[in-house]
C-alpha cells in the first residue's frame, strides 16, 4: 500500500491544470479553464477546472474533483496508478506501508490484467533486443526503415517462436493462467497445453493515454506463410478496440499542439511518420472508425486529416469516416496518397519537408472530396449530379452547428454554381428526414392513460413536491455549510415557539455551522441522499472539533472518501461561477458575492425553517380531520381539537413573520 503521506503530497503538488491538459484541450475561460466535457457527448463545454481551487467539474456528467480524481475517472486508473503516475511527473518518491507480503489475489482484477500486460510487453521488447536470441526480427524492422529510436519510442517486441518459453517466465512471475487467457496471450490446446498465442511475430503494444500497454498487435514477419498478417490481442476488461487509438500516447502532445490529428489505417503507418517527425498521427488499428475514437481525439484537437490510400478501399473507408467525425462536431479534411502508396511507403521516400508540403497541399474538405471522389467532373448527367449534391448535403445535414452548416452551404453553392436557397431547402428537408429517424429511434413508451386522479394521488404528488422543495432547500444549506462555516452571521432566531406567548424574531449572531448543527438537531433532520447525509454529518463533525471547515479539511474528506470529492468540488466551483459568463443553461444559481453571504445564509435557514413549519401545520390539519372523523369521546376532542387549531394558528403567525422577512427589500 502507497504511504498516505505520498498521496497528500501528490494531492498538494499536482497542478489540475497541468495534468488535464495533457489530455483535453483545455481553453482559457476568464479565471478559469473550460472544455468540452469527455465524458458525454456535449456541444457547449461544461467542463470546467479551476486553478485557484485546483479542481475540476464536469457539469454534464456531474463527475469532479482533483487531479487524481481527474485520472480515476478519465484515465480510469486505480488510485495506486494514479498516484504513481503523479509521482513520477513531480518527481516525488512513492514510499510503501511495510505489507510488501500484499499476495496478487488481492490486486484488483484490472490491475492484474496491466501487470501481465506490462510483464509481457518487457519480454517481448528484450526478446527483440537480445544479441543472443533471433536476429531476424530485427533486421526485417531494419529493412523496411524503422530507426532504433521509433522501435523504442513504440516500445515494438518479439514473441519468440517456442511455445511455451514466455508463458513458462510469466508463470514463474506469479502471473495466473487465467489472466493471460483472458488478455489473448496464451490458450490451451486441444492436447491440454499451455501454449503462447504470439509466436514469431514483431510485436505492437497498444498504450492507454498514461503509456500502458493494453493489449498488442503481433505481425508475421514472413509475409509468405498463410498465418493471417496480424493476429490481435483480445477483447478484455482493459482492451477495447473500438475505444483505443494506436499511438494516441506518442502523438498527444503533437496533435493538441499542432492543433491536428493526421488519422491513418496501420501501426506501420503511424510509426514511419513519426519518425519523419510528422508526430501528430494515430491509427484507427483493426476496426473501422468508431465514434468514440473520435471523441478521444476531438479531446485534444477538433481537426482531423484522414490520410489513406488512393485505391478503392482506402477511398471507401474514407467516406465511411466523413459522416462520423462531422457528427461529433468535428472538422475533417481528406487528402489521398499518390496512386500506389500508403503512408508507410509514401513517408519512406519524401523528407519531412516534403512530406508536409503534400499534405497540406492536398487535403482537402469533403465538399471537395465527395464531389471528386464521386465523378462530378466526369458527368453532364443531371440526375448524377443532384444525386451528388444530395451526398454531400447529407453530410452537411449531420453538422451540429448550425452557423458551420450555413459555412458548408455556402461553400457548396459556390463550388457548383447553385442558388444558395435551392440549397438550404435541401439542408431542411434533409435535416427534417434525420429528425423523424431520431424521434423514431428514441421515442419513449407513451404513458399509460390513467382515470381520474383519485384525491389521494393527488394529495401524494402534491407531498412529493413539498419533499422536493425541502431536500433543495437542504442542498443549498449544505452548500452555504462547505463554503461558509466559519463565517459569523446574525441570524433571525425564533423565539418562543411553540409556547404559549406569540412567537418573534431576534437577531443572534452565531457562526454558519452552529446554526446549521442547531437546527438540524433540533427538527432531527436528514438528507434524502445518503451521499450527502454522509457528507453533511462528516463536515459538521469536522466543524465542532476545528470552529470551521478550511480548503484544508476539504482536502483531507477527498482523500478519506473519493465519492465526496466530485459533490465538494461541485460546490466549491458554484462560488466562481460568475467569471464564465451565461450560467443560466447549465442550472446552477449563481452565489452571491462574499458580503451578501450573510444574507444569503440567514435567508436559506429562514426558508428552511418556513417549509419545516408548513409541514408542522399540514400534520395539525390532518390530526383536526382525524379528530372531526373519529367521535369516541366528544369533550375530549373539543378540548385536544382547540388545542391543535392554537397551534395552527401560532404557527402560521410564525409563517408569516417568516415570509415578511424573506420578502424584505435589502
Ligand atoms: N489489421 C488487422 N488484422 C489483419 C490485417 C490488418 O488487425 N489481418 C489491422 C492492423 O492494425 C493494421 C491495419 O489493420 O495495422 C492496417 O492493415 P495493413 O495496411 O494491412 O497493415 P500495416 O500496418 O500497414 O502493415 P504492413 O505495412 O506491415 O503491411
Ligand atoms: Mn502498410
Amino acid at each position: 500500500m502507497i504511504k498516505r503521506q505520498t498521496i497528500e503530497r501528490v494531492i498538494y503538488t499536482a497542478n489540475v491544470v497541468d495534468v488535464i491538459d495533457e489530455f483535453i484541450h483545455l481553453k482559457k475561460s476568464g479565471a478559469n479553464y473550460s472544455a468540452l466535457s469527455p465524458f458525454t457527448n456535449e456541444k457547449t463545454p461544461s467542463f470546467i477546472v479551476s486553478p485557484s481551487k485546483n479542481i475540476w467539474k464536469c457539469f454534464s456528467s456531474g463527475k469532479g474533483g482533483g487531479a487524481l480524481k481527474f485520472l480515476m475517472e478519465h484515465q480510469r486508473l486505480s488510485l495506486p496508478d494514479a498516484v504513481k503516475y503523479l509521482a513520477n511527473k513531480y518527481n516525488i518518491e512513492v514510499e510503501y506501508e511495510n505489507d510488501s507480503s500484499k499476495k496478487q489475489e488481492e490486486i484488483d482484477h484490472r490491475e492484474k490484467l496491466f501487470h501481465a500486460l506490462e510483464f509481457y510487453q518487457i519480454l517481448f521488447q528484450e526478446n527483440l533486443w537480445n544479441p543472443q536470441l533471433n536476429r531476424r526480427p530485427m533486421e526485417y524492422l531494419k529493412s523496411r526503415g524503422f530507426t532504433d529510436e521509433a522501435i523504442k519510442t513504440f516500445g515494438l517486441g518479439y514473441a519468440i517462436q517456442a511455445r511455451q518459453v514466455q508463458y513458462d517466465k510469466a508463470s514463474k512471475g506469479g502471473y495466473k493462467f487465467e489472466i493471460l487467457e483472458e488478455l489473448g496471450l496464451v490458450y490451451y490446446t486441444e492436447a491440454g497445453q499451455t501454449i503462447d498465442r504470439f509466436r514469431d511475430r514483431i510485436m505492437f503494444p497498444v498504450y492507454t493515454a498514461t503509456g500502458r500497454p493494453t493489449g498488442f498487435g503481433g505481425r508475421v514477419i514472413d509475409s509468405n506463410t498463410s498465418a493471417p498478417k496480424y493476429i490481435n490481442s483480445s477483447e478484455s476488461q482493459v482492451y477495447k478496440k473500438s475505444r483505443l487509438l494506436y499511438g494516441m500516447y506518442q502523438a498527444r502532445r503533437e496533435i493538441i499542439s499542432k492543433g491536428l490529428c493526421y488519422l491513418v489505417e496501420g501501426y506501420t503507418d503511424v510509426i514511419k511518420l513519426y519518425q519523419k517527425g510528422i508526430k501528430n498521427v494515430v491509427a484507427s488499428a483493426g476496426t473501422a472508425l468508431t465514434a468514440e475514437q473520435i471523441r478521444l481525439i476531438s479531446n485534444a484537437t477538433k481537426n482531423i486529416v484522414l490520410l489513406f490510400d488512393s485505391d478503392s478501399a482506402g477511398m471507401s473507408a474514407a467516406l465511411r469516416s466523413i459522416d462520423l467525425i462531422l457528427e461529433q462536431g468535428l472538422k475533417v479534411k481528406i487528402c489521398a496518397l499518390p496512386k500506389g502508396e500508403d503512408p508507410d511507403s509514401f513517408s519512406s521516400k519524401y523528407d519531412r519537408e516534403d512530406i508536409e508540403n503534400y499534405l497540406t497541399n492536398n487535403a482537402v474538405d469533403f465538399i471537395d472530396f465527395k464531389s471528386i471522389n464521386l465523378g462530378i467532373d466526369g458527368t453532364e448527367d443531371p440526375v448524377k449530379k443532384a444525386e451528388i449534391i444530395g451526398e454531400i448535403v447529407q453530410s452537411i445535414a449531420v453538422v451540429p452547428n448550425f452557423i458551420e452548416r450555413e459555412f458548408y452551404i455556402k461553400k457548396t453553392s459556390k463550388t457548383f454554381k447553385l442558388e444558395e436557397r435551392n440549397l438550404f431547402d435541401a439542408l431542411a428537408q434533409q435535416l427534417s428526414r434525420n429528425q423523424r429517424k431520431e424521434t423514431r429511434k428514441f421515442t419513449p413508451e407513451p404513458p399509460p392513460l390513467t382515470a381520474d386522479k383519485n384525491e389521494t394521488e393527488v394529495s401524494k404528488n402534491q407531498d412529493s413536491l413539498v419533499i422536493d422543495v425541502l431536500s433543495n432547500c437542504m442542498k443549498e444549506i449544505l452548500e452555504d455549510l462547505v463554503l461558509y462555516s466559519s463565517l459569523e452571521v446574525e441570524f433571525d432566531d425564533i423565539v418562543n415557539e411553540s409556547s404559549s406567548s406569540p412567537p418573534t424574531l431576534e437577531k443572534r449572531s452565531y457562526k454558519v455551522y452552529q446554526k446549521i448543527d442547531k437546527i438540524f438537531q433540533t427538527e432531527n433532520l436528514k438528507f434524502r441522499d445518503p451521499l450527502d447525509h454522509n457528507l453533511y454529518e462528516l463536515l459538521i463533525d469536522f466543524c465542532n472539533k476545528e470552529g470551521g471547515l478550511e480548503s484544508q479539511h476539504l482536502n483531507d474528506i477527498g482523500i478519506e472518501n473519493p465519492d465526496y470529492t466530485s459533490r465538494l468540488a461541485e460546490i466549491q466551483m458554484k462560488y466562481e461561477l460568475h467569471t464564465l459568463g451565461d450560467w443560466s443553461k447549465y442550472k446552477v444559481v449563481v452565489p452571491t458575492i462574499e458580503d451578501g453571504a450573510s444574507t444569503k445564509v440567514n435567508d436559506d435557514l429562514l426558508n428552511l425553517q418556513k417549509l419545516l413549519i408548513q409541514g408542522k401545520i399540514r400534520d395539525l390539519e390532518s390530526k383536526i380531520k382525524k379528530l372531526d372523523s373519529n367521535s369516541e369521546n366528544e369533550a375530549y376532542q373539543s378540548e385536544r381539537g382547540t388545542e391543535v387549531l392554537r397551534e395552527i394558528v401560532q404557527y402560521n403567525d410564525l409563517k408569516t413573520l417568516i415570509s415578511k422577512k424573506l420578502e424584505r427589500i435589502i
